[in-house]
């Protein structure tokens, strides 16, 4: 049913530019990886969908995890992350995270990120499901505003890194199992262009908007995923999306995200009646692994007939509240809430893609010169639910990895020139773009949410089929493309999601309600 690609282009008739790397995406993952080719002397262009601003990285809150402690150790850090991780964790991958993740945040302070400091030491947090305080923060609340800041700055006094903001990456240009490029929509001059690239770098962050509720920036609809897949590329683990637990869940507010810190620095979850409930489901209460967390807050929703449960930062002083939290604490305030006082309102909503396009430890894909790190890629670092705060890290970490191998792999290979044509495709149909986007996010929610089951997965695939014929036709602007990259990646994590007949992690059966031992093991999907 899919095409390889959503446009008709003739490679021969458009604008080219030729670089060593084209690197798509300007969050963490993507910028971090430019700046380290580039200061090693290569040729890299940095292609983003919006603004340097508009990334997940720079929404995040919470912070980055990196075993700096006086009493931790990457052993600690590497035995909480497979416990959070619920069997499926890859232990290669997750030793190279807290071994080399340990280094790149160094390097990252080095660069210039200014961390919080309490008493001259790195002030240090925690989150769900982490037996130590290990999270670096920066501005109370606003850690990844402050990375992408310092790469930003790094990139930018980088003579041989360029960066394109506003050029949407329509497709890969892959012929015999080899990428040589991208095929890409130039937003503010309304044309396409090519850029070949030896080598092409997917870094372009998670597919949260295919939820109806969701913590992810608008850019965040999957598009590599999906045209990773139409490329040809694997993609591993689409069943697995972390809903985050703590989501402001008030009518006419968006589902803003209250950082899992909150609740590492005392906050408790109360029930409609005001109860503590926690306690109840975990040992570990507040700080349970964050699946735990979101099914026994809907446990207690369905128990009390309420839509939502609340977070009670009240046994916290109120000036720590304002210095620790100040983000949450003034987005709260527009909505009328005094957090020092009043409880929030809070739900589960759609948070991280755990899955994505399968690499090996050094960021390669299966095709050849595709290389892929964040939250796009997939190489098990997080297995069914990842560790809170580990995510900033992973781009970091494999994005060094795609560095180091992906040089190696430059100096071996000689590039042909390649011409890409595709004049298969009919043309734009009329599509009620909005509708179908409510109805696919209704869907998602519905159907591949935290609690799944057989019917509600076929019904959802039902959906997913009727609306095969898109497929045929030209998309005609950049919602089109969205839409059906969105429409694609619901289609596998529905996929991956009726054929994993157990509970792990993340992924919650209602009709398997347990974990079984024939499936510690990964669901790969290709086109
Ligand atoms: C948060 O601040 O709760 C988000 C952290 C994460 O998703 O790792």
């Amino acid at each position: 049913m899919f095409k390889p690609y959503l446009v008709n282009f003739d490679t021969r008739q458009l604008p080219v530019e030729t670089y060593e790397y084209v690197i798509i995406g300007g969050g963490i993952a993507g910028l971090y990886t430019a700046c380290k080719v580039a200061r090693e002397g290569g040729q890299v262009l940095v292609l983003t969908k919006h603004t340097l601003e508009d990334t997940s990285t720079d929404k995040a809150q919470g912070g980055i995890a990196a075993a700096l402690g006086q009493s931790d150790s990457p052993e600690l850090h590497f035995k909480d992350t497979i416990f959070a991780g619920a069997g499926l964790c890859d232990p290669k991958a997750v030793e190279i995270l807290v071994n080399e993740g340990v280094s790149r945040v160094k390097e990252l302070i080095e660069w210039g990120a200014q961390f919080d400091y309490d008493e001259g030491e790195l002030a240090l947090t925690r989150e769900g499901a982490h037996s130590q305080r290990r999270i670096l923060h920066a501005a109370g609340d606003a850690t990844g505003a402050e990375i992408q800041r310092a790469l930003a700055y790094q990139a930018n006094q980088i003579p041989n890194l360029k960066i394109y903001e506003n050029y949407f990456v329509v497709d890969l240009l892959v012929a015999d199992d080899i990428c040589y490029g991208v095929l890409a929509w130039d937003n503010v001059n309304q044309c396409f262009k090519v850029f070949y690239g030896r080598v092409v770098v997917l870094a372009t962050g998670g597919t949260g908007q295919v939820y109806e509720h969701n913590t992810n920036p608008e850019i965040a609809t999957g598009d590599g995923i999906a045209m990773a897949y139409r490329a040809g590329a694997e993609v591993m683990d689409m069943e697995f999306i972390q809903f985050h637990p703590t989501v402001l869940c008030l009518p006419g507010a968006p589902s803003f995200l209250i950082s899992e810190a909150v609740r590492g620095e005392g906050a408790r979850l109360r029930n409609c009646y005001g109860e503590q409930f926690m306690p109840c489901y975990h040992q570990l209460a507040e700080l349970a692994p964050r699946d735990i967390v979101v099914q026994s807050m809907l446990k207690e929703m369905v128990r009390t007939g309420s839509k939502n449960v609340f977070l009670d930062l009240s046994p916290l002083p109120a000036e720590v509240i304002q210095q620790r939290f100040p983000n949450i604490t003034r987005t709260c305030a527009t909505y009328g809430l005094d957090i020092t006082k009043d409880p929030i309102p809070v739900a589960p909503a759609a948070h991280y893609m755990m899955g994505g396009v399968k690499t090996n430890l050094h960021g390669e894909t299966n095709i050849k010169g595709l290389y892929a790190c964040g939250e796009v890629a997939c190489q098990g670092v997080h297995g069914a639910n990842r560790l809170a705060s580990n995510s900033l890290l992973d781009g970091l970490v494999f994005g060094f990895r795609i560095v180091k191998e992906s040089m190696r792999f430059l100096t071996s290979y000689v590039p042909s020139s390649v011409e890409f044509v595709c004049n298969y495709l009919k043309p734009p149909e009329e599509i009620k773009i909005n509708g179908l986007t409510r109805e696919l996010r209704a869907v998602m929610n519905k159907c591949a949410g935290p609690v799944r089951s057989c019917q509600r997965l076929t019904g959802a695939l039902s959906f997913f089929e009727n609306q095969a014929d898109l497929f045929l036709s030209e998309a005609k602007n950049i919602a089109e493309m969205e839409l059906r990259n969105m429409l694609l990646v619901g289609q596998l994590i529905c996929e991956a999601a009726l054929m994993r007949t157990e509970s792990r992690g993340a992924h919650y059966r209602e009709d398997h309600p347990a974990a079984s031992e024939r499936w510690v093991k990964h669901i790969i999907l290709r086109l």
